[in-house]
């Protein structure tokens, strides 16, 4: 795929109107307050150059997954709010996505005026790429940017739909997310260094597939790396397992073998009586853990192991935590994980949703170099699938 995208300075954008793709896919809590702004924060770069060269502003996003229709809930009135306070000017609301309301203010807009029009999917067809909803949408405007890349990998019509219908180029975010991420890819400084963690396996296997051929070490922790320690024969008794998985995780380790990676496992555990922050916990070696517990965390010679391995990299993606690390007592692995990868003064860079998260709440975002804002479309990234969102804009 070609990354090398026009951006919003490649094209004339003074006194046009500009439909703007975020992703203000943000977290609300039960009062309707935004409790993690790092999404808006991602997409203020664009919208600012957009302001400061005379265009007309309109911007679109997604915010949850409404099934039927307006709910008040997914209403982007709380992003409208906020994103006024941080342009520093108002930022008109309009009450429906391809309604009287949204043509009538877009069609009022006056230079630097920025419109932000209703959630996407309060529109069926969103979702389903309609290609006469993308029609009506792209009518709103006479360029299209997309700068949502958390949702890039998604093909619907905000997405990707109106790209056929208006010039379309991507914003800031997509461009640092894909220079960033796709240098770490195509051209890693070396040694080239993966953590991934998290429960599942059967989320990973894209990813692992498609680093094995180009990393030198892959460190696997967090819930999956029980699946592979049972398929080395450990006893892992009630850790999280995909019994389905064993045969995968026995051909991904071969394939690192013979391709000379370095694939490192757990090799001991922090495990509780049982899955609350409450448990009863103790400290094991992995291939030992007895009967009525799971691991929960990596324990403090696996955090040596991994720690040794990361000092020294050049590069290192990680997805995925090395433990339950929402909770205290199993939270040191990530930890230990995460202060090895700032010491190490390697490119760093981490995949979004969870691991984000992770990071963050654990006071060590600004040590990394770059923080996706993608969750699933970062892993899509890594895994080098095409991103349809990225694919649909005017090549350089
Ligand atoms: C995300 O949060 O990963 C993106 O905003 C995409 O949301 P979705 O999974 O509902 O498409």
């Amino acid at each position: 795929m070609n990354y090398n995208k026009k951006s919003v300075e490649d094209i004339d954008v003074s006194g046009k109107k500009v439909l703007v793709r975020c992703d203000f896919n943000v977290p609300l809590d039960a009062d309707l307050n935004i409790t993690d702004e790092n999404r808006i924060n991602g997409a203020l770069p664009t919208i600012q150059y957009l302001v400061d060269h005379h265009a007309k502003v309109i911007l679109c996003s997604h915010l949850g997954r409404p099934k039927n229709g307006p709910e008040a809930k997914f209403s982007l009135k709380p992003v409208a709010k906020a994103l006024s306070a941080k342009l520093g000017k108002e930022v008109q609301m309009a009450d429906d996505v391809i309604g009287a309301d949204a043509k009538a203010k877009a069609a009022a807009l006056k230079d630097g005026d920025v419109l932000i029009i209703e959630n996407v999917r309060f529109h069926k067809e969103e979702e389903k790429n309609d290609p006469e909803f993308a029609k009506e949408l792209a009518s709103l405007a006479e360029i299209y940017v997309n700068d949502a890349f958390g949702t890039a990998h998604r093909a619907h019509a905000s997405t990707e739909g109106v790209s056929h219908y208006l010039p379309s180029v991507c914003g800031y975010l997509i461009q640092k997310e894909i220079e960033i991420m796709g240098k770490a890819l195509s051209n890693p400084a070396r040694p080239f260094v993966a953590i991934l963690g998290g429960a599942k396996v059967s989320d990973k296997i894209g990813v692992i597939n498609n680093l094995i051929d180009k990393v030198d070490t892959l460190i696997v922790g967090g819930g999956m790396a029980y699946t592979f320690n049972k398929a080395n024969g450990y006893a892992i008794a009630d850790s999280i397992c995909e019994e389905d998985k064993l045969e995968l995780a026995k051909e991904l380790m071969a394939k690192a073998e013979a391709k000379g990676v370095k694939f490192l496992l757990p090799v001991d555990n922090r495990a509780g009586d049982k899955y609350a922050p409450d448990c009863h916990d103790i400290l094991v070696d992995s291939d030992n853990i007895p009967d009525g517990y799971m691991g929960l965390d990596i324990g403090p010679k696996t955090e040596k192991l991994f720690s040794d391995a990361i000092k020294g990299a050049g590069t290192v993606v990680w997805n995925g935590p090395m433990g339950v690390s929402e909770w205290e007592k199993f939270a040191n692995g990530t930890k230990a994980v995460a202060t090895a990868v700032a010491e190490s003064g390697s490119v760093s860079i981490i995949g979004g949703g969870d691991s984000a998260a992770a990071i963050e709440n654990l006071g060590f975002a600004d040590k990394m170099t770059h923080i996706s804002t993608g969750g699933g479309a970062s892993l899509e990234f890594l895994e080098g699938l095409e991103l349809p969102g990225i694919a649909c804009l005017e090549d350089k």
